[in-house]
């Protein structure tokens, strides 16, 4: 979704800092992009398409100090320059993230006002009411305060103002982090932004605005009185945008997967399950958990609540995060709310989070993005260390979040005293040994054969049951979003119920089928769709006969780890279709990363 970034400094390359940053949040998804510097007055450049196209009509041997920088995800009016950002508005230029709900509300305050409008946008509705604060009052912070006050939504702004060299910010419900080193102070989305120059970082606070000069960053609450900052030194180390000669960033985090489940399992498990018992909540007190995401997350949660409701006993309730932030959640003291997010930004998880929080119940956060608004709002974080994930579609993440899940219900199942020593003992030794099976599984040859086969369909099925319904929904999310084919999940022994009809000679259906004792049925199901004329994939950990036209054998392991292995052919299988298919495999069309709107 949209990314900001922003400079002033002694720095005079500032146009370089602006479009490196711009490029550092490709990832993030957007279609047009634009800076806005100073030097005299402010210009303005803006560009529909990559960030090339920008940097293309960029002097660069212009020296300025101080300049905005933003990618635009549309929301408010189709991809064109004249929606695309910054936004002008009498003295005031600004960029934004997120979405100004009572925008027309605004708008037709502001034009009865004398304010014309040139774009569609809700960005240019909000730089012009700052800017009629502004001719009001005079002095921006309380033109701020007035903003705040009046605009419902969610933002994170960068703002530059024509009569004065400083960069103000404030956000609500969008992430926006200020940094700096030593010749200059930086605003961006993400750290990534600005990490190849700034030395250390800070997340800025709702309601709190940031004046930012050229050689001081000054901080303050909604009564302009002076709040202190909190920088932290920036990890080089987990900004690496390194593709190691992968084609692709989704390639390279699908190899990553050994080692981000060792990374995540680890430190639980220094002392076996004393460890694990130790370094965890007791989850023994709640006697419902709800999980809250959205996406693949929320089907991380299927995952997990097939392992805690089987292995621990506990019924688990998981819901999509845009619908649970507005229905009735019948929980109460006994319940634990559990969000789970990659970028701990979703805005749509936060809500959820916030709702449960609002109500005291206790709320738990799987997050991968550190000082994230989830990681720091949850009551508690358990986080995932799955490294930056840039490819759009996630892979990485979804593993770790299962493996985090995994770990919840062998805690859970351990110290209810369901899972005997033995069995504990098989347990421990699949988690050693998982590292090397995922790197194997990643490793087989098949799933190109698979892609040649299937990627010229328009329509492709995931069938499943149990736990293995819950990873079909996971493999379909997979291949629509990075190859555009339409595809769809289902529960197996649902198909006959009406889908079936649309299965005729030649239609892609890939089966799962490593729960054990459903084997035998999904089988049925899949030779259903075979005598139909369907071309048929099962992806097993079982040794299957029957004649189906391809077979994935993967290593069988416990069922609290079989679901990681079990997902390296859906990735891949989908990778290789969308690379048959010539897709933009990292950064799909319409696809956001961090989705800070709702
Ligand atoms: C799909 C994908 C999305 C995210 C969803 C939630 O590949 O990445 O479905 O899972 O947008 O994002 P997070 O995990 O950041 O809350």
């Amino acid at each position: 979704m949209c990314g900001i970034v922003g400079y002033n400094g002694k720095d005079k390359n500032t146009l370089r800092i602006l479009i490196d940053g711009l490029k550092a949040l490709e990832y993030r998804g957007y279609d047009s992009a634009g800076i806005a510097y100073k030097n005299d007055e402010i210009n303005i450049i803006k560009s529909v398409g990559k960030i090339n196209e920008l940097e293309n009509k960029i002097d660069f041997n212009l020296n300025t100090n101080i300049g905005i920088g933003h990618t635009r995800w549309a929301t408010h009016g189709s991809v064109n320059e004249n929606n695309s950002h910054p936004h002008n508005v009498g003295d005031i230029t600004i960029v934004h993230n997120g979405i100004i709900e009572n925008f027309n509300e605004i708008k037709k305050e502001l034009t009865s006002k004398g304010y014309h409008f040139n774009s569609t946008t809700d960005t240019e509705v909000a730089c012009a009411l700052i800017d009629y604060y502004y001719k009001e009052n005079k002095d921006i912070k309380t033109s701020l305060v007035k903003f705040m006050k009046k605009i419902k939504g969610s933002y994170a702004l960068g703002i530059m103002c024509k009569d004065s060299d400083t960069i103000y910010s404030v956000r609500k419900d969008s992430p926006l982090i200020i940094a700096k080193n030593e010749s200059g102070n930086f605003i961006a989305s993400d750290t990534i932004a600005v990490s190849k120059y700034a030395d250390s970082v800070m997340y800025l606070d709702e309601n709190v605005i940031a004046e930012i000069t050229n050689d001081k960053i000054t901080l303050f609450d909604k009564d302009l009185k002076e709040v202190e900052s909190n920088f932290k030194s920036i990890d080089k180390s987990t900004n690496n945008t390194d593709k190691c000669g992968y084609d692709h960033y989704m390639l390279k985090e699908i190899h990553e997967q050994p080692k981000v489940f060792r990374d995540t399992v680890s430190p639980y498990l220094e002392n076996g399950i004393d460890s694990l018992i130790d370094k965890m909540p007791d989850f023994t007190k709640y006697n419902r958990i709800d999980i809250v995401a959205c996406g693949s997350a929320y089907h991380t949660g299927l995952v997990g609540k097939n392992l805690i409701e089987e292995f621990a006993q506990v019924p688990v309730n998981v819901e999509v995060a845009s619908e649970y932030r507005y229905k009735n959640n019948f929980y109460d003291d006994k319940t634990l709310v559990i969000v789970v997010s990659q970028s701990g930004e979703t805005a749509d998880t936060l809500a959820a989070l916030r709702k449960a929080k609002n109500d005291n119940i206790d709320t738990l956060a799987i997050v991968n993005v550190e000082g994230s608004t989830m990681a720091r709002e949850a009551d508690i974080l358990l986080k995932i260390k799955a490294g930056r994930e840039i490819a759009v579609a996630t892979t990485k993440a979804y593993s770790a979040q299962v493996a985090m899940l995994s770990l919840i219900a062998l805690n859970l199942a351990s110290a209810k005293g369901n899972i005997d020593k033995e069995e504990m003992k098989v347990i421990l030794k699949d988690i050693k040994e998982l590292p090397v099976k995922i790197e194997n599984t990643i490793l087989n040859s098949d799933y190109k054969n698979i892609a040649e086969a299937i990627y010229k369909n328009d329509n492709i099925f995931f069938i499943g049951r149990g736990i293995d319904y819950a990873l079909s929904m996971e493999g379909s999310l997979k291949l629509k979003e990075i190859s555009y084919i339409n595809s769809q999940a289902y529960a197996a022994g649902e198909l006959k119920h009406g889908t079936i009809s649309l299965i005729e000679e030649g239609t892609p259906v890939i089966g799962i089928l490593t729960e054990e004792n459903l084997i035998l049925k999904t089988i049925s199901n899949i030779e259903e769709v075979k005598s139909r004329g369907a071309i048929t994939t099962v992806i097993t950990n079982s040794d299957i006969n029957n004649n189906f036209d391809y077979n994935i054998k993967i290593p069988k392991v416990h069922k609290l780890l079989q679901s990681l292995l079990t997902i390296i052919p859906l990735q891949l299988i989908s990778y290789e279709v969308a690379k048959l298919r010539n897709c933009n495999i990292d950064q799909p069309k319409n696809l956001a990363k961090s989705v800070t709107v709702e």
